[in-house]
């Protein structure tokens, strides 16, 4: 494994190493992905191996652009009004799949697909060189935190890994919006990086996920950290470490999400605060009240999964 500055022959060698079929990590705007070409089997079951995730788990196939997207996914009038709204960005949508561009391993099967288009520059530059779709899951172990800086790749995966490019920081640091188009109601399968209130204003309310499990990533016990999680708590009990939002309480040991209140700056630190607190040690960790609105939902649904129990 192999961790590059992405200088334009480090994007060469990296879309070199994913036509060959190789595990290129890349950063998007929200977590670095573990990308391999989506339309070639045998590059899909290195990702499910690399990260150990069950094979009924779905891929997102990354696409530099809206045309590129036509190819391998139906359109309807929904899909074309949120590609435009939102993409390059932080949605993912799933349509029915079409054409060859995603083989049935990195759709686990299903005859839809999960699209999209990162904001991302280097992830842009990367997939619009490579010419084929990619794969990607974030680049975490199946079940752990996800990475928002190469390092936090480099430390979890590891040799698993052909090559890291390092793109610093990821800006949004959660995980893409995920809504189903698959039926006549449009539903919403993941909070993420574009808040639900922007995606109802395009395109009217969005039905809740139901139990069935269509997003497999959903499985209650998810991004776990080490340590045990207490939420919507005001202040640390003795022991606890204490992860704020708007301010730490006097003489409490923990990290502030952001102290001015901003919960796109929550986001961004989100995966990063509380990996700093499982490294620290800490074996309880409070969490403050987080409000559900804006990028807040997807905070929360991140935390509620943190703090699920596991077995
Ligand atoms: O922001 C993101 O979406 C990041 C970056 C790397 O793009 N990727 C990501 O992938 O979060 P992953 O694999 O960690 O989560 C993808 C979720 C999974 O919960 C999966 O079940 C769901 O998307 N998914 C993918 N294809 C689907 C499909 N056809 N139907 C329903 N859910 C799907
Ligand atoms: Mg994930």
């Amino acid at each position: 494994m192999r961790i590059l500055r992405p200088t334009r022959s480090a994007l060469a060698r990296a879309a070199a190493c994913l036509r060959d079929g190789g595990l290129v990590a890349l950063p998007t705007e929200t977590v670095y992905g573990l990308g391999a070409r989506a339309d070639d089997p045998r590059a899909v079951a290195r990702i499910y191996a690399a990260k150990g995730r069950p094979r009924f788990n779905p891929l997102i196939a990354h696409v530099p652009d809206t045309a590129a997207a036509r190819r391998i996914a139906t359109f309807d009038a929904r899909a074309e009004l949120l590609a435009r709204a939102f993409w390059p960005g932080p949605l993912t949508l799933v349509l029915p799949a079409r054409g060859a561009g995603t083989c049935a391993a990195a759709r686990a099967g299903l005859d839809s697909v999960g699209v999209r288009v990162p904001a991302h520059r280097i992830a842009r530059a990367l997939l619009a060189r490579v010419g084929v779709p990619i794969a990607a899951p974030s680049a975490n172990p199946s079940g752990k935190l996800s990475p928002t800086r190469a390092l936090d790749v480099a430390r979890a995966l590891g040799p698993r890994v052909d090559l890291v490019l390092d793109g610093g920081p990821c800006p949004v640091g959660v995980e893409s919006t995920i809504v189903d188009l698959t039926g006549p109601r449009a539903r919403l399968l993941r909070p993420g990086g574009v808040p639900v209130e922007a995606i109802a204003a395009a395109i009217g309310d969005l039905a809740a996920a139901d139990g069935t499990i269509k997003a497999p990533g959903m499985l209650a016990s998810h991004y776990a950290p080490r340590a045990r999680l207490r939420l919507d708590a005001r202040r640390p009990e003795p022991g606890e470490a204490y992860l704020g939002f708007g301010g730490l309480p006097a003489d409490s040991a923990g990290l502030d999400l952001s102290p001015g209140g901003d919960l796109a700056e929550a986001a961004r630190n989100l995966f990063g605060h509380l990996r700093a607190l499982d490294r620290a040690g800490a074996a309880r960790i409070a969490v403050a009240p987080i409000p559900s609105r804006g990028l807040g939902l997807a905070i929360r649904d991140r935390l509620a999964r943190a703090a699920a129990p596991r077995d």
